[in-house]
């Protein structure tokens, strides 16, 4: 029997933390989308807190599922490359299910928002391998194959041929501070995505993040092989997947 599972969906970036309640058998939000700045610095004290405001504000006291950005290993958070370096070595769901009370399920932002994109979205069905980028202030990456996810990709942090980080050259934090136009942006991401493409051979990209709503700027100067799409979340679908990632786990402890 059908089951209808709310759960709260977390994004927490390097600039905005987003939260919404999801309902998991379909990916749609069942509330309004609420966004606090991600505090500098983003230590774990201060994002727990941030978590808090947001629960009250969403009224929510269930569990929780949070797309974090950093490699998740075991629980174990790895890297921080845009959160403060004190999260490496900290078993971030426990920490914050401590500061909140409630249940909490944590995974790469990335890993989880490719989970919605496979299950309800722009990688629905497909096979093949799915290369998903997320675009913000970092670049995060997540590979399906099969529709099964290899964990923990940290792609955005893959040096180009310029000598340049790639998460340093083509986010969309770059886009904005260096203030350059979708033309610029786009050759530079172009640069990114063909890199990638003739590492993986992926057969189908997608892009997440706030730029996949103005894929139409920089589409034509992408020259990859495989079709790249926008999200079918959009920015949405690190919140949508974060709560898919917690159902999972809730049923996996039953
Ligand atoms: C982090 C990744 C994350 C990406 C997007 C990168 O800096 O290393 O873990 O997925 O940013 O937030």
């Amino acid at each position: 029997m059908g089951m209808t599972v709310h759960i709260l969906g977390i994004d927490v970036g390097g600039t905005g933390i987003k939260a919404a309640m999801v309902d998991t058998t379909s990916g749609e939000l069942l509330s309004e989308r609420v966004r606090i700045e991600t505090p500098r610095p983003a230590t774990p004290e201060a994002i727990g807190r941030t978590l808090k405001e947001l629960l009250a504000e969403q009224q929510w006291s269930g569990p929780i599922g949070i797309g974090f950005p950093a490699a998740i290993q075991h629980g174990i958070a790895c890297t921080a490359a845009n959160i403060d370096k004190s999260f490496i070595g900290l078993a971030v769901a426990e920490v914050f299910s401590e500061q909140t009370g409630c249940p909490v399920f944590v995974a790469n932002d990335a890993d989880v928002a490719g989970l919605a994109e496979m299950r309800f979205g722009a990688g629905h069905g497909e096979k093949g391998v799915v290369l998903i980028v997320t675009i913000g202030t970092g670049l995060g990456t997540a590979l399906f194959t099969g529709g099964h996810l290899l964990p923990n990709s940290e792609l955005g942090h893959v040096y180009l041929d310029n000598g340049c980080e790639a998460e340093r050259y083509a986010s969309e934090a770059v886009r904005i501070t260096k203030k350059l136009k979708w033309k610029e942006w786009g050759e530079r991401l172009n640069l990114y995505l063909t890199t990638m493409e003739n590492l993986l051979w992926p057969d189908l990209i997608v892009l997440g993040g706030g730029v996949s709503k103005k894929l139409n700027k920089f589409a034509p100067l992408i020259t990859t092989r495989a079709p790249v799409v926008a999200a079918s979340f959009l920015n949405q679908a690190g919140i949508v997947g974060a709560a898919l990632f917690a159902e999972e786990e809730l049923k996996r402890q039953i």
